[in-house]
């Protein structure tokens, strides 16, 4: 099955068109449906995969690894430590050694310049499985999740609450224009996205009957939300930061009293994960020791409730990305 979308490198949200972008959901749901009936019909045979950690991960490396193993590929783990990546080799000849040998990559690591640089050299399609800068594979499945609890993705008036500049914030903002989706960032003006960044979603809005609002005002950013999401308020490479996020983003946490303030019972609760919503992590007992918090961006009550969808989210990061190495990179 060849998809118009083969040979390409999948590395932001900017560079699909929102045909490109429902092609990507409807594909997710197809193999999701497929898997549960079953059938593999491993449309990967015979293909390697090379999957290039600089940050840790739990759910994207498992994905992309489950997901390649059903379709009959071989996923490869290069750790940071594993191999010459940065330290002996530049990107650039590494991405040229691994496109002779791999037919697709994933990188997970800081600079966004790193995964471009791949991608402009390695010859095979580049996926980004995270940068500083944008999380693209998180938003397929955190919209094919929407789409299966609320069956639409326009107009869905959705509410990012926390830390409004981060890798989550921007991609979701970028997806929500694509999507004609009513947007929203809430956070302290100090975290407020990059004001070119935020243009450029605004101008992409303007073309699919979408809206961006970025407010620091919660009453505002959350009415009528069919969707709050939130994120960690330090994010991997930051942790020198926690004491100054934990003053800015306290009240930004989202609890039951700021899921009532959206006037809807049945606003869906998201986050990417991994959440700090108990005392069950050594970094969240090492907050509560010096903050005395219980949670940061979640409290466990919203957590645990029903309308939180974490797990199905968590689960749809393994068939988008699945759909992403099938549109990309199958025969
Ligand atoms: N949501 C997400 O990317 O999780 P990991 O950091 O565990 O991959
Ligand atoms: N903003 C978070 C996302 C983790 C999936 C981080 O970059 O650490």
């Amino acid at each position: 099955m060849k998809s118009k979308l083969k040979g390409r490198s999948f590395l932001g949200l900017l560079d699909y068109s929102p045909e490109e972008i429902n092609e990507l959901i409807d594909l997710s749901a197809q193999v999701k449906q497929e898997k549960r009936e079953g059938k593999f019909p491993r449309r990967l045979e015979n293909k390697n995969i090379a999957l290039l950690f600089e940050k840790n991960s739990t759910r994207t490396r498992c994905a992309f690894t489950v997901a390649a193993i059903d379709e009959g590929a071989h996923p490869e783990f290069l750790g940071k430590n594993d191999i010459q990546f940065g330290k002996k080799e530049s990107v650039a000849d590494t991405a040229r050694v691994l496109g002779r040998m791999f037919d697709g990559i994933q990188y997970r690591g800081f600079k966004h310049e790193t995964v471009e640089g791949l991608a402009g050299h390695a010859g095979v399609p580049v996926w980004n499985g995270l940068t500083d800068a944008f999380h693209p594979t998180q938003v397929l499945a955190d919209f094919l999740t929407i789409k299966e609890q609320k069956g639409y993705l326009k107009n869905i008036a959705f509410s990012f609450v926390g830390d409004g500049r981060n890798n989550m914030a921007n991609s979701l903002m970028v997806g929500a224009a694509k999507m004609g989706m009513d947007f929203r960032i809430v956070a302290p003006k100090s975290l407020f996205p990059e004001a070119k960044l935020v243009e450029t979603a605004k101008a992409i809005a303007k073309e699919n009957g979408a809206s961006i609002m970025i407010t620091d005002d919660i009453s505002e950013g959350v009415k009528n939300a069919d969707v709050i999401y939130t994120d960690v308020w330090v994010s991997m490479g930051e942790e020198d930061q926690f004491e100054e996020r934990i003053k800015l983003l306290l009240p930004y946490q989202v609890n039951a009293d700021m899921m009532s303030k959206t006037g809807k019972t049945d606003t869906l609760f998201l986050h990417c994960l991994p959440a700090f919503h108990d005392l069950k992590t050594d970094v969240g007992v090492e907050i509560y020791k010096k903050f005395g918090i219980e949670a940061m961006e979640v409290s466990d009550e919203v957590f645990e409730s029903d309308n939180s969808k974490v797990w199905d989210e968590a689960e749809n990061r393994m068939h988008t990305i699945k759909a992403v190495m099938i549109a990309t990179m199958a025969d």
